[in-house]
């Protein structure tokens, strides 16, 4: 410095600051905060900085992500977004619709994402043709995860109908086993209750029942009988449900509290994290039915916001998301499969695996449906008013009938 003109020393300055303001930067929004989920995300903060980002995370614990979607209408209320926000199904396009996000377009058509993504996922990251989120991974919900030792134990199998289900839980409990753990909370009564229907009611049902919302499907029998099924499940979890957090439900399948979780695979992230190996300490398998593929997809959106370097960031961030190495190494810690078609599943286990082949074959057969509970199907008010009646059924002795009625209403005064 001592040999810098004055006028020397403030360029390099002013270059310092340059470059110090042309890194990448990006604020991160998301509900990861779990063991697994944790793990997982740490992966692509990882990426991002070893390729010059600058992660400001921005984590908003609970599951299910309704807590983080309050932020994030806070911040983009006080016109204040963060650059990148896990957001995903209809809730795009609706924040889309606000002309609060940024167009992602020119890195998509870069990376070819339309070549490497299946038809139905890349669908949901558009918004009135252009792209508008990147996806991360494709989760599936209807799993049961359940203890081995338990099971072996009780001479129990892996149920595959809801009468074998209940038989396994009613041997259970006379043994003085916890069959069901469960969170009582409403996404998480949700996350089973649409695991019924589909096992129910089968593939089409579901489509018209919490897709299509179909009086019809809404107060039929079958939904009658899904709402007793509800009934009998509520029969199964123990005394301190109430409130209970997703992860501390699947602790207690893998400590030997409980017999089984019907959870979406982000449950086997939280085993992965605790060095639980799947087949061996615990088994996955879908949940009772005969058909269809319940999905959730993670993915991000990018709001609009000013800098070049929160852009660069943005661009950044979109072009890791859906690259082949953040899809395989984020997915092996998440649970969750790679959303593109292109990734090798060599190092995945065989729940992977099998989430993977169940996914093609119902995509082929027409049974590959969006999770209402996860927010893939219906727009938030709906879901919303679904979610509160399967609730209000779960934690009280209202009767099937009565449950019918109140959802047809509930969906009606939600159009
Ligand atoms: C998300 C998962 C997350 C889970 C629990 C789901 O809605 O899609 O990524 O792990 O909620 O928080």
């Amino acid at each position: 410095m001592k040999h810098m003109t004055a006028f020397a020393a403030l360029s390099a300055a002013t270059l310092t600051a340059t470059v110090a303001m042309a890194e990448p930067q990006a604020e991160v929004l998301h509900w990861w905060t779990s063991g697994g989920e944790a793990k997982a995300v740490a992966v692509l903060q990882k990426q991002f900085s070893d390729r010059g980002g600058v992660w400001t995370d921005m984590p908003v614990a609970g599951g299910g992500g309704d807590a983080a979607m309050s932020a994030l209408r806070a911040r983009v209320l006080s016109g204040n977004a963060p650059t990148a926000v896990q957001l995903k199904g209809p809730a795009i396009q609706e924040w889309y619709d606000e002309g609060v996000l940024a167009d992602i377009s020119d890195v998509a058509e870069a990376q070819h994402w339309d070549d490497v993504l299946p038809a139905q996922i890349a669908e949901h990251m558009k918004c009135d043709g252009h792209w508008c989120a990147a996806p991360v991974n494709v989760h599936r919900v209807n799993w049961v995860w359940a203890n081995k030792s338990i099971l072996e134990a009780n001479g129990i199998e892996m149920p595959t109908t809801w009468e074998e289900f209940n038989a396994a839980a009613d041997k259970l409990k006379a043994a003085g086993i916890t069959p069901l753990a469960h969170g009582g909370q409403a996404w998480q009564d949700a996350t089973i209750f649409e695991t019924v229907v589909l096992g129910i009611g089968g593939p089409d049902f579901y489509q018209k029942a919490l897709v299509d919302l179909d009086p019809d499907a809404l107060t039929s029998d079958t939904m009658k009988s899904v709402f007793d099924e509800m009934r009998k499940l509520r029969g199964y979890v123990d005394d301190n449900f109430s409130g209970r957090d997703w992860n501390l439900a699947t602790a207690m399948v893998m400590n030997g509290e409980a017999a089984f979780q019907i959870m979406g695979d982000w449950a086997k992230g939280e085993f992965l994290a605790a060095g639980k190996e799947p087949g061996v300490d615990f088994v996955c398998a879908p949940t009772p039915g005969d058909a269809g593929f319940l999905y959730n997809v993670d993915s991000f959106a990018m709001f609009k916001v000013d800098g070049k370097d929160k852009q660069d960031g943005q661009k950044l961030l979109a072009e890791l998301i859906v690259g082949p190495s953040f899809q395989e190494t984020f997915n092996l810690n998440k649970g969750s499969i790679p959303v593109r078609t292109d990734v090798s599943l060599d190092k995945f286990d065989d729940c992977a695996k099998k989430s993977a082949a169940d996914m093609k074959a119902d995509g082929a057969a027409g049974s590959l449906l969006p999770s209402m509970a996860h927010g893939m199907a219906l727009h938030g008010a709906q879901s919303g008013a679904i979610m509160d009646v399967v609730t209000a059924h779960f934690n009280s002795d209202m009767s099937s009938d009565d449950a019918v009625k109140m959802l047809a209403d509930a969906v009606a005064n939600s159009m």
